[in-house]
Protein backbone atom coordinates (compact mmCIF):
# COMPACT_ATOMS: atom_id res chain seq x y z
CA UNK A 1 0.00 0.00 0.00
CA UNK A 2 1.39 3.13 -1.05
CA UNK A 3 0.97 6.52 1.39
CA UNK A 4 1.34 9.10 -1.58
CA UNK A 5 -1.41 11.26 -2.22
CA UNK A 6 -3.24 11.20 -5.11
CA UNK A 7 -2.92 14.34 -7.11
CA UNK A 8 -5.93 14.56 -8.00
CA UNK A 9 -7.79 14.66 -4.52
CA UNK A 10 -8.92 17.56 -3.35
CA UNK A 11 -7.69 18.34 0.76
CA UNK A 12 -8.19 20.78 3.45
CA UNK A 13 -5.65 24.03 3.54
CA UNK A 14 -4.51 24.18 6.52
CA UNK A 15 -4.47 22.68 10.96
CA UNK A 16 -7.10 25.25 11.46
CA UNK A 17 -9.60 24.43 8.10
CA UNK A 18 -9.02 20.73 9.19
CA UNK A 19 -10.84 21.75 12.36
CA UNK A 20 -13.15 24.04 10.83
CA UNK A 21 -14.50 22.03 8.86
CA UNK A 22 -14.71 18.40 11.07
CA UNK A 23 -15.80 20.80 13.63
CA UNK A 24 -18.60 22.49 11.02
CA UNK A 25 -19.64 18.77 10.07
CA UNK A 26 -19.92 17.84 13.25
CA UNK A 27 -21.96 20.95 15.11
CA UNK A 28 -25.14 22.14 13.80
CA UNK A 29 -28.47 20.96 14.20
CA UNK A 30 -27.63 17.55 16.26
CA UNK A 31 -26.64 20.14 19.09
CA UNK A 32 -29.01 22.99 19.36
CA UNK A 33 -32.17 20.90 17.89
CA UNK A 34 -31.52 17.26 18.31
CA UNK A 35 -29.44 17.47 22.03
CA UNK A 36 -32.39 19.69 23.60
CA UNK A 37 -35.26 18.11 22.45
CA UNK A 38 -33.39 14.44 23.11
CA UNK A 39 -32.62 15.14 26.52
CA UNK A 40 -36.13 16.43 27.32
CA UNK A 41 -37.57 13.73 26.12
CA UNK A 42 -35.25 11.10 28.18
CA UNK A 43 -35.49 12.94 31.54
CA UNK A 44 -33.04 15.65 31.65
CA UNK A 45 -29.30 15.33 33.77
CA UNK A 46 -28.91 11.65 34.01
CA UNK A 47 -29.09 11.91 30.07
CA UNK A 48 -26.34 13.98 29.97
CA UNK A 49 -23.98 12.14 31.82
CA UNK A 50 -24.43 8.75 30.02
CA UNK A 51 -24.35 11.18 27.12
CA UNK A 52 -21.07 12.53 28.14
CA UNK A 53 -19.64 8.92 28.98
CA UNK A 54 -20.11 7.79 25.58
CA UNK A 55 -18.79 10.82 23.94
CA UNK A 56 -15.36 9.92 25.89
CA UNK A 57 -15.38 6.21 25.78
CA UNK A 58 -16.90 5.64 22.38
CA UNK A 59 -17.11 8.82 20.66
CA UNK A 60 -13.56 10.14 20.43
CA UNK A 61 -12.43 6.50 19.77
CA UNK A 62 -14.48 5.92 16.71
CA UNK A 63 -13.44 9.10 15.14
CA UNK A 64 -10.03 8.78 15.53
CA UNK A 65 -10.55 5.17 13.47
CA UNK A 66 -12.78 7.10 11.07
CA UNK A 67 -9.61 9.38 10.50
CA UNK A 68 -7.18 6.58 10.24
CA UNK A 69 -9.39 4.59 7.82
CA UNK A 70 -9.79 7.19 5.59
CA UNK A 71 -6.35 9.11 5.77
CA UNK A 72 -4.83 5.72 5.23
CA UNK A 73 -7.00 5.37 2.20
CA UNK A 74 -7.24 8.17 0.72
CA UNK A 75 -10.82 7.89 -0.34
CA UNK A 76 -14.28 7.50 0.14
CA UNK A 77 -15.73 4.96 2.76
CA UNK A 78 -16.69 2.67 0.69
CA UNK A 79 -13.39 2.45 -1.29
CA UNK A 80 -11.42 3.23 1.67
CA UNK A 81 -12.27 -0.39 3.12
CA UNK A 82 -11.87 -2.30 -0.26
CA UNK A 83 -8.46 -0.71 -0.44
CA UNK A 84 -7.38 -1.69 3.01
CA UNK A 85 -8.98 -5.14 3.36
CA UNK A 86 -9.39 -6.40 -0.33
CA UNK A 87 -11.51 -8.83 -1.02
CA UNK A 88 -12.67 -9.20 2.37
CA UNK A 89 -16.73 -7.90 2.86
CA UNK A 90 -15.78 -4.94 5.22
CA UNK A 91 -16.81 -2.31 2.46
CA UNK A 92 -20.24 -2.94 3.20
CA UNK A 93 -19.86 -0.69 6.48
CA UNK A 94 -18.99 1.71 3.90
CA UNK A 95 -21.79 0.81 1.58
CA UNK A 96 -23.90 0.82 4.97
CA UNK A 97 -22.65 4.44 5.26
CA UNK A 98 -23.88 5.61 2.14
CA UNK A 99 -27.13 4.44 2.80
CA UNK A 100 -27.44 6.56 6.24
CA UNK A 101 -26.28 9.44 4.54
CA UNK A 102 -28.90 9.09 2.22
CA UNK A 103 -31.56 8.71 5.18
CA UNK A 104 -30.19 11.57 7.25
CA UNK A 105 -29.92 14.09 4.99
CA UNK A 106 -33.53 13.51 3.76
CA UNK A 107 -34.92 14.23 7.46
CA UNK A 108 -31.86 16.91 8.33
CA UNK A 109 -32.29 19.14 5.52
CA UNK A 110 -36.17 19.51 6.59
CA UNK A 111 -34.81 20.64 9.98
CA UNK A 112 -32.61 22.99 8.34
CA UNK A 113 -35.18 24.07 5.83
CA UNK A 114 -37.49 24.89 9.19
CA UNK A 115 -34.43 27.24 9.91
CA UNK A 116 -34.61 29.59 6.58
CA UNK A 117 -38.74 29.71 7.67
CA UNK A 118 -37.97 31.02 10.98
CA UNK A 119 -34.83 33.86 9.43
CA UNK A 120 -37.63 34.97 7.06
CA UNK A 121 -39.96 35.31 10.61
CA UNK A 122 -37.18 37.15 11.72
CA UNK A 123 -37.02 39.65 9.09
CA UNK A 124 -41.38 39.84 8.43
CA UNK A 125 -41.33 40.42 12.30
CA UNK A 126 -43.34 37.56 12.50
CA UNK A 127 -42.44 36.57 16.52
CA UNK A 128 -43.58 40.09 17.39
CA UNK A 129 -46.80 40.43 20.20
CA UNK A 130 -47.54 36.98 20.05
CA UNK A 131 -47.51 34.91 23.56
CA UNK A 132 -45.50 31.60 23.75
CA UNK A 133 -48.84 29.45 22.94
CA UNK A 134 -49.10 31.95 20.00
CA UNK A 135 -45.60 30.94 19.26
CA UNK A 136 -46.09 27.21 19.35
CA UNK A 137 -49.07 27.67 17.20
CA UNK A 138 -47.84 29.24 14.55
CA UNK A 139 -44.86 26.91 14.30
CA UNK A 140 -47.22 24.16 14.07
CA UNK A 141 -49.62 25.82 11.24
CA UNK A 142 -46.16 26.06 9.06
CA UNK A 143 -45.41 22.72 9.59
CA UNK A 144 -48.85 21.25 8.86
CA UNK A 145 -49.25 23.57 6.02
CA UNK A 146 -46.46 21.42 4.12
CA UNK A 147 -45.79 23.72 1.33
CA UNK A 148 -43.61 25.81 3.15
CA UNK A 149 -41.66 23.31 4.62
CA UNK A 150 -41.41 21.38 1.31
CA UNK A 151 -39.97 24.79 -0.48
CA UNK A 152 -37.51 25.29 2.46
CA UNK A 153 -36.14 21.80 2.18
CA UNK A 154 -35.39 22.45 -1.28
CA UNK A 155 -33.87 25.33 -1.28
CA UNK A 156 -31.43 23.94 1.22
CA UNK A 157 -30.84 21.17 -0.55
CA UNK A 158 -30.40 23.29 -3.84
CA UNK A 159 -27.69 25.40 -1.02
CA UNK A 160 -25.74 21.81 -0.21
CA UNK A 161 -25.35 20.58 -3.71
CA UNK A 162 -24.00 24.44 -5.02
CA UNK A 163 -21.40 24.26 -2.21
CA UNK A 164 -20.18 20.36 -2.44
CA UNK A 165 -20.58 20.84 -6.14
CA UNK A 166 -17.29 23.00 -5.61
CA UNK A 167 -15.44 20.85 -4.08
CA UNK A 168 -13.99 20.59 -0.37
CA UNK A 169 -11.07 23.26 -0.27
CA UNK A 170 -13.14 26.24 -2.05
CA UNK A 171 -16.36 25.60 -0.96
CA UNK A 172 -16.20 23.35 2.69
CA UNK A 173 -13.35 24.78 4.03
CA UNK A 174 -14.09 28.46 3.09
CA UNK A 175 -17.51 29.03 4.80
CA UNK A 176 -16.67 26.46 7.90
CA UNK A 177 -13.91 28.97 9.58
CA UNK A 178 -15.68 31.92 9.71
CA UNK A 179 -19.04 31.22 10.76
CA UNK A 180 -18.51 28.89 13.59
CA UNK A 181 -16.82 31.10 16.31
CA UNK A 182 -19.73 33.61 15.12
CA UNK A 183 -22.30 31.08 16.37
CA UNK A 184 -20.69 30.26 19.56
CA UNK A 185 -20.94 34.13 20.46
CA UNK A 186 -24.98 34.16 19.69
CA UNK A 187 -25.37 31.20 21.58
CA UNK A 188 -23.14 32.29 24.60
CA UNK A 189 -24.99 35.55 24.55
CA UNK A 190 -28.59 34.07 24.38
CA UNK A 191 -27.25 31.68 27.18
CA UNK A 192 -26.66 35.08 29.76
CA UNK A 193 -30.28 35.97 28.74
CA UNK A 194 -31.45 32.29 29.60
CA UNK A 195 -30.51 32.08 32.91
CA UNK A 196 -31.26 35.51 33.69
CA UNK A 197 -35.40 34.34 33.22
CA UNK A 198 -37.20 34.29 36.40
CA UNK A 199 -37.96 30.53 37.32
CA UNK A 200 -34.35 29.69 35.15
CA UNK A 201 -32.87 27.94 37.79
CA UNK A 202 -35.55 24.70 37.44
CA UNK A 203 -33.96 24.52 34.30
CA UNK A 204 -30.62 24.48 34.60
CA UNK A 205 -31.23 21.86 37.74
CA UNK A 206 -33.15 19.46 35.16
CA UNK A 207 -30.26 19.31 32.78
CA UNK A 208 -27.23 19.05 35.22
CA UNK A 209 -28.92 17.30 38.08
CA UNK A 210 -29.63 13.71 37.42
CA UNK A 211 -32.24 12.00 38.24
CA UNK A 212 -31.70 8.44 37.92
CA UNK A 213 -34.99 7.27 39.10
CA UNK A 214 -35.63 6.73 35.11
CA UNK A 215 -33.18 3.43 35.83
CA UNK A 216 -35.97 2.00 38.31
CA UNK A 217 -37.90 1.13 34.83
CA UNK A 218 -35.99 -1.31 32.56
CA UNK A 219 -37.68 -0.05 29.66
CA UNK A 220 -37.49 3.08 29.76
CA UNK A 221 -33.28 2.93 30.76
CA UNK A 222 -32.83 0.84 28.12
CA UNK A 223 -34.06 3.16 26.05
CA UNK A 224 -32.49 6.77 27.23
CA UNK A 225 -28.98 4.49 27.10
CA UNK A 226 -29.50 4.01 23.08
CA UNK A 227 -30.68 7.58 22.44
CA UNK A 228 -27.65 9.16 24.39
CA UNK A 229 -25.59 6.63 22.18
CA UNK A 230 -27.61 7.64 18.80
CA UNK A 231 -27.20 11.44 19.65
CA UNK A 232 -23.13 10.94 20.87
CA UNK A 233 -22.79 9.87 17.25
CA UNK A 234 -25.17 12.02 15.64
CA UNK A 235 -23.53 14.39 16.64
CA UNK A 236 -20.31 14.01 16.33
CA UNK A 237 -20.95 13.18 12.85
CA UNK A 238 -19.63 9.26 13.03
CA UNK A 239 -20.09 5.57 11.89
CA UNK A 240 -21.07 6.69 8.47
CA UNK A 241 -17.83 7.50 7.14
CA UNK A 242 -18.69 10.98 7.30
CA UNK A 243 -15.08 11.44 9.04
CA UNK A 244 -13.50 8.64 7.04
CA UNK A 245 -14.48 10.93 3.83
CA UNK A 246 -12.46 13.89 5.87
CA UNK A 247 -9.67 12.30 7.29
CA UNK A 248 -9.28 11.26 3.50
CA UNK A 249 -8.60 15.33 2.67
CA UNK A 250 -6.53 15.46 6.18
CA UNK A 251 -2.76 16.34 5.08
CA UNK A 252 -0.10 13.70 6.41
CA UNK A 253 1.47 15.94 9.00
CA UNK A 254 -1.36 16.48 11.13
CA UNK A 255 -2.48 14.74 14.74
CA UNK A 256 -5.22 12.90 13.86
CA UNK A 257 -5.86 12.16 17.83
CA UNK A 258 -5.99 16.08 18.75
CA UNK A 259 -8.13 16.85 16.17
CA UNK A 260 -10.93 14.08 17.41
CA UNK A 261 -10.06 15.34 20.93
CA UNK A 262 -10.27 18.72 19.81
CA UNK A 263 -13.80 18.67 17.99
CA UNK A 264 -15.64 15.90 20.06
CA UNK A 265 -15.50 18.93 22.86
CA UNK A 266 -16.44 21.60 21.20
CA UNK A 267 -18.77 19.89 19.63
CA UNK A 268 -20.34 18.38 23.17
CA UNK A 269 -19.45 22.14 25.18
CA UNK A 270 -21.92 23.44 21.91
CA UNK A 271 -24.75 21.24 23.05
CA UNK A 272 -24.51 21.82 26.67
CA UNK A 273 -24.73 25.45 25.53
CA UNK A 274 -27.79 24.91 23.63
CA UNK A 275 -29.26 23.30 26.70
CA UNK A 276 -28.19 26.43 28.81
CA UNK A 277 -29.69 28.61 26.81
CA UNK A 278 -33.41 26.35 26.43
CA UNK A 279 -34.11 25.01 29.05
CA UNK A 280 -34.22 27.88 31.58
CA UNK A 281 -37.08 28.98 28.63
CA UNK A 282 -38.78 25.89 29.07
CA UNK A 283 -38.95 25.77 32.55
CA UNK A 284 -39.66 29.32 33.36
CA UNK A 285 -42.39 29.75 30.02
CA UNK A 286 -44.08 26.51 31.42
CA UNK A 287 -43.27 24.36 27.99
CA UNK A 288 -43.48 20.71 28.23
CA UNK A 289 -39.47 20.00 28.28
CA UNK A 290 -40.70 16.57 26.50
CA UNK A 291 -42.13 18.40 23.61
CA UNK A 292 -39.96 16.85 20.95
CA UNK A 293 -38.44 17.51 17.83
CA UNK A 294 -40.43 21.47 18.07
CA UNK A 295 -39.15 22.36 21.15
CA UNK A 296 -36.01 24.50 19.93
CA UNK A 297 -38.41 26.09 17.32
CA UNK A 298 -40.89 26.74 20.10
CA UNK A 299 -38.68 28.27 22.87
CA UNK A 300 -35.85 30.29 21.10
CA UNK A 301 -38.55 32.84 19.48
CA UNK A 302 -39.31 33.49 23.22
CA UNK A 303 -36.13 34.89 24.10
CA UNK A 304 -35.76 36.98 21.42
CA UNK A 305 -39.21 38.32 22.06
CA UNK A 306 -37.75 39.18 25.55
CA UNK A 307 -34.12 40.50 24.89
CA UNK A 308 -33.38 43.49 23.66
CA UNK A 309 -32.47 43.99 19.96
CA UNK A 310 -34.25 40.83 19.67
CA UNK A 311 -35.10 41.35 16.25
CA UNK A 312 -31.41 41.75 15.12
CA UNK A 313 -30.52 38.94 17.21
CA UNK A 314 -33.31 36.51 15.69
CA UNK A 315 -32.19 36.91 12.96
CA UNK A 316 -28.64 36.56 13.26
CA UNK A 317 -29.41 33.36 15.19
CA UNK A 318 -31.28 31.51 12.51
CA UNK A 319 -28.79 32.78 9.65
CA UNK A 320 -25.92 31.08 11.41
CA UNK A 321 -27.96 28.17 12.53
CA UNK A 322 -28.62 27.83 9.04
CA UNK A 323 -24.91 27.96 7.89
CA UNK A 324 -24.35 25.87 11.23
CA UNK A 325 -26.35 23.07 9.58
CA UNK A 326 -25.27 23.69 5.96
CA UNK A 327 -21.37 23.45 7.07
CA UNK A 328 -22.96 19.57 8.27
CA UNK A 329 -24.99 18.66 5.25
CA UNK A 330 -22.41 19.27 2.77
CA UNK A 331 -20.09 16.53 4.45
CA UNK A 332 -23.10 14.02 4.84
CA UNK A 333 -23.74 15.14 1.24
CA UNK A 334 -20.02 14.61 0.74
CA UNK A 335 -20.32 10.87 1.69
CA UNK A 336 -22.19 10.07 -1.30
CA UNK A 337 -20.61 11.74 -3.86
CA UNK A 338 -17.27 11.11 -3.26
CA UNK A 339 -18.76 7.37 -3.32
CA UNK A 340 -20.25 8.45 -6.54
CA UNK A 341 -17.03 9.41 -7.98
CA UNK A 342 -14.54 7.21 -6.92
CA UNK A 343 -16.36 4.10 -6.92
CA UNK A 344 -19.14 4.64 -9.64
CA UNK A 345 -16.68 7.10 -11.84
CA UNK A 346 -19.48 10.02 -12.17
CA UNK A 347 -17.94 13.31 -12.49
CA UNK A 348 -18.55 15.50 -9.65
CA UNK A 349 -20.87 17.65 -10.79
CA UNK A 350 -23.17 14.73 -12.05
CA UNK A 351 -22.62 13.04 -8.72
CA UNK A 352 -24.02 15.47 -6.51
CA UNK A 353 -26.95 16.18 -9.32
CA UNK A 354 -27.74 12.39 -9.16
CA UNK A 355 -27.31 12.04 -5.13
CA UNK A 356 -29.37 15.39 -4.56
CA UNK A 357 -32.23 14.27 -6.40
CA UNK A 358 -32.68 11.22 -5.52
CA UNK A 359 -32.61 12.52 -1.66
CA UNK A 360 -34.77 15.22 -2.45
CA UNK A 361 -37.61 12.98 -3.41
CA UNK A 362 -36.78 10.77 0.07
CA UNK A 363 -37.07 14.20 1.95
CA UNK A 364 -40.30 15.12 0.41
CA UNK A 365 -42.13 12.86 2.50
CA UNK A 366 -40.12 13.60 5.27
CA UNK A 367 -40.80 17.78 4.68
CA UNK A 368 -44.91 17.09 4.64
CA UNK A 369 -44.43 14.34 7.65
CA UNK A 370 -46.76 16.85 9.78
CA UNK A 371 -49.27 17.68 6.60
CA UNK A 372 -50.16 15.40 3.69
CA UNK A 373 -48.09 12.56 4.97
CA UNK A 374 -49.23 12.44 8.35
CA UNK A 375 -51.00 9.32 8.08
CA UNK A 376 -47.79 7.44 6.77
CA UNK A 377 -47.08 5.93 9.80
CA UNK A 378 -45.05 3.12 11.19
CA UNK A 379 -44.73 2.10 14.61
CA UNK A 380 -46.42 5.07 15.46
CA UNK A 381 -43.79 7.50 13.60
CA UNK A 382 -44.33 9.28 10.98
CA UNK A 383 -41.87 9.31 7.96
CA UNK A 384 -39.52 11.82 9.38
CA UNK A 385 -39.20 10.18 12.52
CA UNK A 386 -38.98 6.85 11.34
CA UNK A 387 -35.74 8.35 9.23
CA UNK A 388 -34.17 9.97 12.71
CA UNK A 389 -34.34 7.02 14.93
CA UNK A 390 -33.29 4.96 12.62
CA UNK A 391 -30.37 6.24 11.31
CA UNK A 392 -29.13 7.78 14.83
CA UNK A 393 -30.29 5.21 16.87
CA UNK A 394 -29.54 1.73 14.91
CA UNK A 395 -27.39 2.55 12.02
CA UNK A 396 -24.49 4.77 12.83
CA UNK A 397 -24.07 2.71 16.35
CA UNK A 398 -23.90 -0.28 14.25
CA UNK A 399 -21.31 1.46 11.68
CA UNK A 400 -19.74 2.37 14.62
CA UNK A 401 -19.26 -1.09 15.90
CA UNK A 402 -18.12 -2.29 13.01
CA UNK A 403 -15.45 0.65 12.62
CA UNK A 404 -13.71 0.01 15.97
CA UNK A 405 -13.82 -3.73 15.45
CA UNK A 406 -12.47 -2.96 11.67
CA UNK A 407 -9.85 -0.99 13.36
CA UNK A 408 -8.84 -3.17 16.61
CA UNK A 409 -8.89 -6.68 15.03
CA UNK A 410 -8.16 -6.58 11.75
CA UNK A 411 -5.74 -3.29 10.88
CA UNK A 412 -4.69 -3.76 14.00
CA UNK A 413 -2.40 -1.89 15.87
CA UNK A 414 1.12 -1.39 14.01
CA UNK A 415 -0.76 0.01 11.23
CA UNK A 416 -2.98 2.47 13.00
CA UNK A 417 -0.01 3.53 14.95
CA UNK A 418 2.10 4.30 12.01
CA UNK A 419 -0.83 6.59 11.04
CA UNK A 420 -1.74 7.83 14.26
CA UNK A 421 2.11 9.02 14.44
CA UNK A 422 2.23 10.94 11.35
CA UNK A 423 4.57 9.18 10.03
CA UNK A 424 6.45 8.81 12.83
CA UNK A 425 6.63 12.35 13.45
CA UNK A 426 4.55 12.06 16.66
CA UNK A 427 4.46 10.35 19.87
CA UNK A 428 1.47 8.39 20.73
CA UNK A 429 2.15 7.08 23.71
CA UNK A 430 -1.39 6.80 24.09
CA UNK A 431 -1.27 3.96 21.52
CA UNK A 432 -1.94 0.58 23.89
CA UNK A 433 -4.78 2.70 25.51
CA UNK A 434 -6.62 3.44 22.44
CA UNK A 435 -5.99 -0.07 20.65
CA UNK A 436 -7.68 -1.75 24.03
CA UNK A 437 -10.43 0.95 23.44
CA UNK A 438 -11.74 -0.56 19.81
CA UNK A 439 -10.77 -3.60 20.76
CA UNK A 440 -12.75 -4.03 23.43
CA UNK A 441 -14.46 -1.59 25.32
CA UNK A 442 -16.03 0.51 22.38
CA UNK A 443 -17.27 -2.98 20.89
CA UNK A 444 -18.65 -4.44 23.92
CA UNK A 445 -20.15 -1.14 25.22
CA UNK A 446 -22.09 -0.58 21.63
CA UNK A 447 -23.08 -4.35 21.35
CA UNK A 448 -24.52 -4.40 25.04
CA UNK A 449 -26.50 -1.21 24.24
CA UNK A 450 -27.88 -2.92 21.65
CA UNK A 451 -28.46 -6.56 22.95
CA UNK A 452 -30.39 -4.09 25.97
CA UNK A 453 -32.32 -3.06 23.54
CA UNK A 454 -33.35 -6.42 21.77
CA UNK A 455 -34.49 -7.14 25.19
CA UNK A 456 -32.04 -10.22 25.58
CA UNK A 457 -30.15 -8.84 28.36
CA UNK A 458 -32.25 -7.31 31.19
CA UNK A 459 -29.99 -6.16 33.79
CA UNK A 460 -32.71 -5.42 36.82
N1 LIG B 1 -23.23 16.03 13.43
C1 LIG B 1 -24.16 16.78 12.67
C2 LIG B 1 -24.90 17.68 13.63
O1 LIG B 1 -24.79 17.50 14.82
C3 LIG B 1 -25.08 15.92 11.86
C4 LIG B 1 -24.38 14.85 11.10
C5 LIG B 1 -24.64 13.51 11.38
C6 LIG B 1 -23.44 15.16 10.14
C7 LIG B 1 -23.96 12.50 10.73
C8 LIG B 1 -22.77 14.15 9.47
C9 LIG B 1 -23.02 12.83 9.78
O2 LIG B 1 -25.63 18.53 13.25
Amino acid sequence: MTNVDLPTRDRFGSKFGVIAATAGSAIGLGNIWRFPYVLGENGGGAFLLIYLIFVLAIGIPVMMSEFIIGRSAQLNPVGAFKKLAPRKPWFLIGIMGVGAAFMILAFYAVIAGWTLEYIYQSIANGFKDKSPAELGVMFDSFREGSVRPVIWFLVFMAFTALIVSAGVKNGIEKYAKILMPILLVLLIILCIRAVTFKGAGAGLAFLFKPDFSIFSDFKAATSTILKALGQAFFSLSIGMGTLITYGSYISKKDNLATTAVTVSLADTFIAVLAGVAIFPVVFAFGINAAEGEDLVYKTLPIIFQQMSGGYIFSLMFFLLLGLAALTSTISVLEVVVAYFVEELGMVRKRATLVATLCISFLGLFAAASWGWFKNLTLFKQNVFGILDFTSANILLPLGGLFIVLFIGWYYGRKRSGQELSAEGTLKVRYLPFFIFIVKFVAPIAIALVFLNLFGVFNFN
